[in-house]
């Protein structure tokens, strides 16, 4: 399966310059989303406790990777979303700064953490996610996007972890 095709590309979204990868043809396929479960689950060979999706277009994945690997699922969140006491990291953006969260509880040390996004952009927010689930003492195993926008260079800000993508342009 090609699943390039379920991806549309829209053009000056949100804002002028910046082609948007619009994945929601992909959700909307059963067969796609199968396949690209199958397709992120070929590049894990161990254990994995949890999966963590960043908040929002990451959860689509996250949790169907979590029910795939009989793994709980962990929200990263986007500042004051998250009830309970919360660890924050900030990571640039294209103008500013902004905040992701996640509960101080919701990882426990040595636990084997699968970081789930749609897009691997310039890396700032995977690498914030990687620092939240670091300093709960969570192991990260990889980092895992749909999508890879690599003439952005994100992967080299999470070196040393794995980064899996499974489309790049
Ligand atoms: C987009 C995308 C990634 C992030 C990648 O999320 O879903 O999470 O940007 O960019 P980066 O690698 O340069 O940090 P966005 O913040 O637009 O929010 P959303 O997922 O809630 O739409
Ligand atoms: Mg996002």
């Amino acid at each position: 399966m090609n699943i390039e095709e379920f991806i549309r590309t829209i053009p000056n979204f949100p804002k002028e310059g910046i082609s948007y990868k619009d994945i929601t043809p992909l959700l909307q396929n059963p067969q796609a989303l199968d396949f690209c479960v199958k397709k992120f689950a070929e590049k894990i060979n161990t254990e994995v406790d949890v999966i963590v999706g960043i908040e929002s277009r990451g959860y689509f994945f996250a949790t169907l990777l979590a029910k795939h690997f009989n793994a709980g699922f962990v929200p990263i969140r986007k500042k004051g979303k998250l009830p309970y006491k919360t660890l924050q990291e900030t990571y640039d953006l294209e103008y500013g700064q902004d905040i992701l969260e996640i509960h101080e509880d919701a990882i426990k040390a040595g636990q084997k953490v699968l970081i789930h996004d749609d897009v691997l952009a310039t890396g700032g927010t995977a690498k914030a996610a990687c620092n939240l689930v670091e300093r709960l003492g969570g192991e990260i195993i990889q980092c895992n996007f749909l999508i890879e926008l690599s003439f952005l260079d994100g992967r080299k800000k999470l070196v040393p972890n794995k980064v899996n993508s499974l489309i790049t342009y």
